[in-house]
């Protein structure tokens, strides 16, 4: 498995297992599964309400000597309501605990948008529920976070949905430099310019919803969404090499040297999934692929961007 480094000593396997939408009773087994596949990383976050079920899966494999702790790699994500500097180090603890670890390794800052604590591990229902950046800077989430790395509590922390702005902002004031910027990233979002802001910073980058997210809520859905799947190009390259649409995808990640966290609940994906990891593509076809960039977002923001809060679609992407 192809690694990235991160920070200085580290290394963070660029396939691992995303386990946002996972639901209860299918993370289990997809844990167990893509253990004994070989998947090492994890990715977590506390508002997919799956940790303790991950944590069980994770205890469970080491208890019975499949894997031990050291071997794994494992990101979570501090959620929006807990950006108070006070709030960080017990939203950490939690997610610890329902991880059933001691530590992780790699914490983000989940999204640049704060909420208030009362909403607990929840979306907003309204533009009380919000609280601005002026409120709670993210500088000061951030020097929250770094406590935490002081603590022993997370070997690196990162942030998640940044753009290349909101990154230089951070970097003006951090004690403790980002580690990792995970973003929305696929052949419809390339994200050239962030990419290369992030390395030239010795920032690495982990793509969500690199296939698509078809499961994604249907709130997030549009009749007219493009889909990887059916893409002329990219069947082009599956006919090419006789891999699935979702390898290339994912193999296009790797190669770009970016990580990708693919989710998947089904053993036999589980497995094409790992096994593109291993799979390169020629200049070619990185050069077809790159052709289909149209900065499409399948997580375009709209969430945050709501009337009468500081979001908008604008600030969030800076774009
Ligand atoms: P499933 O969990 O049943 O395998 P993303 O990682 O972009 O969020 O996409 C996740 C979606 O893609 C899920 O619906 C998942 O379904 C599906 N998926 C995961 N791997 C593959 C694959 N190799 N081929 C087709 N669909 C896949």
């Amino acid at each position: 498995m192809k690694t990235l480094k991160i920070g200085e000593n580290d290394r963070i396997p660029a396939l691992g297992l995303g386990t946002w939408k996972s639901k209860e009773g299918e993370l289990y087994k997809a844990i167990t599964e893509a253990i004994e596949i070989g998947y090492r990383h994890f990715d977590c976050a506390a508002i997919y309400g799956n940790e303790a079920e991950v944590g069980r899966a994770l205890r469970h494999a080491i208890n019975e000597g499949r894997v031990k702790r050291d071997q794994l790699w494992i990101t979570s994500k501090l959620w929006n309501s807990m950006h108070k500097p006070e709030d960080v180090r017990p939203a950490l603890q939690k997610t610890l605990d329902d991880l059933q670890l001691e530590s992780l390794d790699l914490y983000l800052i989940h999204w640049p948008v704060a909420l208030k604590p009362s909403l607990g591990n929840g979306f907003p229902t309204g533009s009380d529920d919000f609280l601005s950046l002026r409120e709670v800077p993210l500088s000061a989430t951030w020097a929250a976070m770094e406590t935490c790395v002081d603590a022993g509590l997370a070997k690196h922390i990162g942030v998640s949905n940044f753009s290349i702005k909101k990154i230089d902002d951070l970097l003006q004031t951090a004690r403790v430099k980002p580690a990792m910027n995970q973003v929305e990233m696929h052949p419809f979002l390339q994200q050239g310019t962030l990419v290369e802001h992030c390395h030239k910073h010795g920032i690495q980058l982990t793509a969500y919803s690199p296939l698509g997210s078809n499961d994604r809520p249907d709130r997030l859905k549009k009749d007219d969404d493009p889909n990887l799947r059916d893409n002329p190009k990219i069947k082009i390259l599956e006919k090419k090499h006789d891999y699935t649409w979702a390898q290339i995808a994912l193999a296009w990640a790797i190669q770009r040297d970016t990580a990708v966290i693919p989710k998947s609940v089904n053993k036999d994906r589980l497995q094409q999934n790992y096994d593109a990891a291993d799979i390169e593509l020629d200049d070619d076809d990185m050069a077809k692929i790159s052709m289909l960039d149209r900065h499409f977002r399948y997580i375009n923001g709209d969430t945050w961007a709501q009337q009468g809060t500081d979001y908008t679609l604008e600030n969030l992407w800076d774009e």
